[in-house]
């Protein structure tokens, strides 16, 4: 049965997001990467209640999301040559700039940072409802706290049954996280690897801080939210090589296996569950968080997960792994 709370986003479903989000309430909606937890950004009210229905430590700031880039302009201190530069090249679309947070907008939403994250998201119905409600969004990932990101109604209301509303956007189409990148000092570097490739924000900006990737500061403060552990199934992860027999056998039953060779399939007893993605990053990590659920869903307890490849375009997924292995 669809869970109630679970609306379509037409103009009965979007006014019922507006008046929730202009009394200080939470909303979820569909962005291009993952469903987020709404609330107005400039309400210190609106935002305790996105902590407290995510169970989210009051040190990880969250990200503000605005209608365009002039209303993320408007929440910065100060505009970097590179936040613009970013923002003409990549929004709408799956990037989150780190910029100097303006005096009105509530320190609660940076967990205190004289700093800021915002993003303008390219999926419609983000789009419509941003203009709809004429305020700017802060939003995490609709997901209980260090669990899996949602990219479908139904995994939030899973994860967060209590949620008052979802808008309903149907999957995500990139599934995961933005990239998240501090222009804020100097040298862009990147906070957190997302649906956008490293390799298009330094050709965009030149130069591209990746700490423990060659970084100029390997000992770069990380974003507040990149915890170990995060992003996490109920079941164990577990990364191998290769699916061989004395692998498989050390692996804890009832497994699920997580795979990009399709012949991996063929090592699997009938109890076993298998998931094969595509074989390339894009394609891998918009299916990805759908795959962890379906696995948490029929109850395994251990992901044999097989490692993916060395390689800057494969950064976003290899981190969500070693976060949710942790
Ligand atoms: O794709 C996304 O970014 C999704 C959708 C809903 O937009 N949102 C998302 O939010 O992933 P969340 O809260 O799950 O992750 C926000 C990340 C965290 O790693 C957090 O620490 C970082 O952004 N962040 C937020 N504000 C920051 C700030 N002022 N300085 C540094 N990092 C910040
Ligand atoms: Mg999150």
């Amino acid at each position: 049965m669809r869970p109630s709370q679970i609306v379509v986003p037409d103009t009965e479903g979007l006014s019922q997001a507006v008046t929730l989000l202009k009394g200080d309430k939470v909303c979820a909606f569909p962005t291009e990467t993952v469903y987020g937890l709404g609330a107005n950004a400039l309400s210190a009210a609106a935002i305790s209640a996105v902590y407290q229905l995510k169970g989210r430590p009051s040190w990880n700031p969250l990200i503000v999301h605005a209608r365009n880039a002039d209303m993320a302009r408007s929440l910065a201190a100060t505009w970097p040559d590179e936040a613009a530069e970013l923002a003409q090249r990549f929004w709408p679309g799956p990037l989150t700039l780190v910029v100097e947070r303006a005096a009105h907008v509530p320190a609660h939403v940076s967990a205190g940072s004289p700093t800021v994250a915002i993003r303008v998201p390219a999926h419609p119905v983000a789009q419509a409802l941003l203009e709809a409600c004429e305020l700017p969004l802060a939003a995490p990932s609709a997901n209980r706290s260090e669990g899996l990101s949602p990219t479908s109604a139904e995994h939030v209301v899973r994860s967060l049954p209590e949620v008052p509303l979802v808008l309903d956007g149907g999957r995500c189409r990139l599934g995961l996280e933005s990239t998240v990148v501090d222009v804020s000092c100097g040298t862009p570097r990147l906070l957190r690897p997302g649906a956008l490739a490293v390799a298009d924000i330094r050709a965009a900006v030149g130069v591209l801080d990746v700490p423990g990737h060659g970084s100029a500061h390997p000992e770069a403060v990380r974003s507040p939210g990149m915890s170990k552990r995060h992003y996490a199934p109920r079941a164990r992860i577990v990364l191998v090589a290769d699916f061989d027999k004395p692998t498989l056998q050390q692996l804890r039953s009832p497994l699920g296996i997580l795979t990009y060779h399709p012949s991996d399939a063929a090592v699997a007893d009938p109890d076993t569950r298998v998931e094969i993605l595509p074989a390339d990053p894009q394609g891998f990590g918009a299916e990805l968080y759908a795959a962890l659920h379906r696995l948490d869903e029929c109850g395994v307890s251990t992901i044999a997960v097989l490692a993916p490849p060395a390689g800057e375009g494969w950064l976003a997924v290899r981190d969500r792994f070693d976060r949710a292995a942790a």
